[in-house]
């Protein structure tokens, strides 16, 4: 169930370019959030900007956590991109936040996630949200596939490969890894993925990127579980303002917030 609940700044810092890292001191909703699921955070006390913003949970530690100073931490990777995310670079340590979370519907595992090869595709800061299911699928062998425009904009490699996973990166303008989006990239590797048959892919990013991945990627072949970004208003099912068009005719729309945000990538219909 979803909590509303101050947490405590621990951390703020820049790791590159425009994407910034914060700790914040949560136990309550590190102990029990979910891969795949947000939390709405409010990023000002003097209602500027008025609305919460959605974030995913890159990293979270609970209260039992193996490593004391880490426990009841939650992390949150962001880009700044407008009002909301510039005013979030300037937490301080010892501040408040309220946050309210666990929300939505968070991706659901393989059956037998040992005996699985796993497919994560994410692009831009979409990523994060992949590392935390990565961590619960440690016993599979997975594949992950991180695209960004530039490398300004390739997240989490080294917390990847620390999970032993093959790593796959791909930028636009080619200044890391294969030149092209990690569509492009997803396609060439098609002998590499064929070696080792996946029945599950995982996918996180833009719209266009998933859109582009819906229509490359052959359905049959997987299970493909996508967590969408939409703008918000309330984040928990109240004002409809982030319904998505999907395939089912008895809920042709569904609430990102609520249904979602994870759904079947082949249930949405794409503009
Ligand atoms: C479930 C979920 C999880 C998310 N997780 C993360 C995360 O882990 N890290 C992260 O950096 N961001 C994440 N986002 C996106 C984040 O919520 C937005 O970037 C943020 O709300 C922007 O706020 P702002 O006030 O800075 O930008 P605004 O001033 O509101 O907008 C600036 C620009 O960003 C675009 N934009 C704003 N919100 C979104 C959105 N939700 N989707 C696509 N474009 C948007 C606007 O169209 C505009 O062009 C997530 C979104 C959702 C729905
Ligand atoms: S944001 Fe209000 S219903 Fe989804």
């Amino acid at each position: 169930m979803a909590l509303e609940i101050d947490g405590i700044v621990l951390r703020n810092r820049r790791i590159k370019s425009v994407y910034y890292l914060v700790e914040i001191y949560c136990p309550p909703i590190a102990t029990t959030i979910q891969p795949g699921q947000f939390i709405m955070l409010k990023i000002s006390d003097s209602n500027d900007p008025f609305l919460r913003r959605p974030f995913s949970v890159y990293k979270s530690y609970s209260a039992g956590h193996g490593k004391k100073k880490e426990r009841g931490r939650l992390l949150i990777l962001y880009k700044k991109v407008g009002k909301g995310t510039q005013r979030m670079t300037g937490f301080i340590k010892g501040q408040k936040v309220n946050i309210i979370g666990p929300l939505g519907n968070g991706f659901s595992l393989p059956p037998l996630p040992s005996s699985s090869n796993i497919i994560l595709v994410g692009g831009g800061v979409g990523i994060v949200s992949l590392y935390a299911l990565a961590e619960s699928l440690k016993a599979a062998k997975l594949f992950v596939l991180i695209g960004g425009k530039t490398i300004d904009d390739i997240l989490c490699e080294e917390d990847f490969r620390k999970l032993n996973s093959t790593i796959f990166i791909a930028t636009e303008d080619g200044s890391l890894g294969f030149k092209g989006t990690v569509l492009d990239l997803f396609l060439s590797q098609q002998k590499t993925f064929k070696g080792n048959p996946s029945r599950y892919l995982y996918a996180c990013g833009p719209e266009q990127m998933l859109k582009e991945l819906a229509r490359g990627v052959k359905p049959k072949n997987f299970t493909c579980q996508a967590s969408l970004e939409a703008r918000m208003g309330c984040g928990f099912g109240a004002c409809w303002g982030c319904v998505v068009k999907t395939i089912d005719p008895k809920v042709p729309y569904q609430r990102v917030c609520k249904e979602g945000p994870v759904f079947n990538l082949m249930d949405i219909v794409w503009r």
